[in-house]
């Protein structure tokens, strides 16, 4: 369990507590006029020192890059970041020489390179000459590297519960958010619409403190890219599509910089391969009927899956996560659940392709959507159309809500589900799980817990893999 203390103004004994904003002083004068003087000049500061920076949060890690967004007040024209290794060294700028001109939304972007692996840094944020705000993450080592990811999906717009806290505290080196960043639900083709809802995610005292602190890799699901259960035809697709690529810092998207058509990426922290699918941007209406005609991740999506996959087995990764947000294994014929059962000829066409390069063994899978914690360890994932009565496939493990009334979908899952009481949602869950990789570049094990909101582990929410030789057993 971690200790409940909340956004802090200092630091934590551990590297994930920032302080966002400037301080203040207290000052003292002598007389009257020292006095007067001194309100004067305090209510003269307080325009001067309202913050002009409204939020910050890094993303797109790897050993030696990553991606630094921030938003800044309309009108602010000189910005650049400040960033320094934790251990020392110089600072440095982004840009090196002059300053970055925010877009028209205020919104900046800073693209670090040269980084140093395995490095711990601090950055701030300085608007005409002033440190506003600051944030850190740590780059990824090169090679065999043992690490650890929180990963979880769903809270209400803007939370501030103290989960958010519990997972920085939790040390991870990234947190993945699979979906509904928001609840906002957006039908209306606004980008403004969905930059505010990213202003009430990133300004939220805990959320924000956690994305200052822990890089993030996040991927929408259904309420953060249009309405419920949303799909290619949603109304916002254009503004979802185009926010997210002003707002997030995110991986390298297929196609023209800015102009992607999906949000999907893939990255690698050591011998771990994380490939992250959008299940929304090209998803066929679920009541259309099953077959070759429908889709949930769009053809052309499923031949860069197919592509990406073929290249990691040549890449020769230990594990490959695949971070599908919505549910794999579910129920035959219970369909309109959000997850794969009304997709299940594509299902089918994937699960092939996997045993096909014979990666079915060394992958796993990282869910949210439903509601709930729940674990399977490869019992029940099995969709390939040749397999046999009690064939095992890949581990599943769903991870939810951050903060949003419980349910549950899918299913059967061998470790079963944590959920929770929501007759007439009257109580809201939260949860959350982490992903601990320890290598020793020969072996590889990984350790799934899940949380709760209050940081205790959840008993029977916790898997093992032991991992080498390509392929690996769940516990
Ligand atoms: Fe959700």
């Amino acid at each position: 369990m971690f200790p409940d203390t909340g956004p802090s103004t200092r630091a934590y004994g551990s590297t994930r507590g920032f302080f966002s904003c400037r301080g203040r002083r207290r000052r003292s004068g002598s007389s009257w006029i020292v006095g007067m003087l001194l309100a004067a000049g305090f209510f003269g500061m307080v325009s001067a020192a309202r913050a002009k920076v409204h939020w910050v949060w890094s993303g797109a890690v790897t050993s030696e890059t990553a991606v630094v967004k921030a938003r800044v007040d309309k009108g602010v024209r000189q910005v650049r970041l400040v960033i320094q290794a934790r251990k020392g060294g110089a600072e440095s700028h982004s840009p090196t020489s002059g300053f970055t001109i925010p877009d028209a939304a205020g919104i900046v972007t800073f693209s670090l390179e040269s980084l140093q692996p395995g490095t711990q840094y601090q950055y701030w944020i300085e608007v005409e000459g002033t440190r506003e705000m600051t944030g850190g993450f740590g780059t990824f080592s090169a090679g065999a590297f043992s690490f650890k990811v929180a990963f979880g999906s769903c809270a209400s717009t803007g939370s501030n519960h103290r989960v958010f806290s519990r997972i920085r505290q939790a040390n991870p080196d990234l947190f993945i958010h699979l979906g509904d960043f928001h609840y906002e639900n957006i039908a209306k083709n606004d980008p403004e619409r969905f930059r505010d809802a990213f202003d009430k995610v990133l300004s939220s005292p805990r959320q924000a403190e956690l994305y200052r602190s822990v890089p993030v890799a996040y991927i929408w699901d259904d309420h953060d890219y249009g309405p419920n259960n949303s799909d290619r035809t949603s109304p916002s697709r254009p503004a979802a599509l185009a926010t997210y690529q002003q707002v997030v810092p995110h991986y390298p998207l297929t196609g023209e910089p800015g102009r992607a058509e999906s949000i999907q990426q893939a990255f690698s922290i050591g011998r771990v391969l994380f490939i992250m699918t959008d299940g929304r941007s090209f998803r066929s209406p679920e009541t259309d009927p099953d077959g070759p005609g429908k889709t949930m991740l769009g053809a052309d999506q499923v031949v860069w899956f197919k592509t990406r996959l073929a290249t990691a087995v040549e890449e020769d990764y230990a594990l490959i996560a695949w971070v599908n947000s919505v549910p794999w294994i579910t129920w035959e014929n219970k369909k309109a659940e959000d997850g794969w059962e009304s997709y299940s000829r594509e299902r089918t066409e994937l699960a092939d392709y996997f045993k096909q390069l014979g990666i079915t063994s060394r992958m796993v899978v990282l869910s949210g959507d439903a509601h709930m914690v729940a674990m399977d360890d490869g019992s029940y994932s099995n969709y390939a159309s040749d397999r046999k009565a009690g064939e095992k496939a890949f581990p599943v493990v769903h991870s939810a809500p951050l903060d949003r009334y419980p349910s549950t979908k899918g299913g059967p899952y061998s470790k079963g589900t944590v959920a929770g009481w929501n007759l007439l949602w009257l109580k809201k869950e939260q949860r959350f799980t982490t992903m601990e990789i320890q290598d020793d570049g020969n072996a590889l094990t990984v350790f799934f817990q899940g949380f709760d909101g209050s940081g205790r582990p959840l008993e029977r929410m916790q898997m093992v893999m032991h991992c080498s030789e390509h392929v690996c057993e769940a516990e």
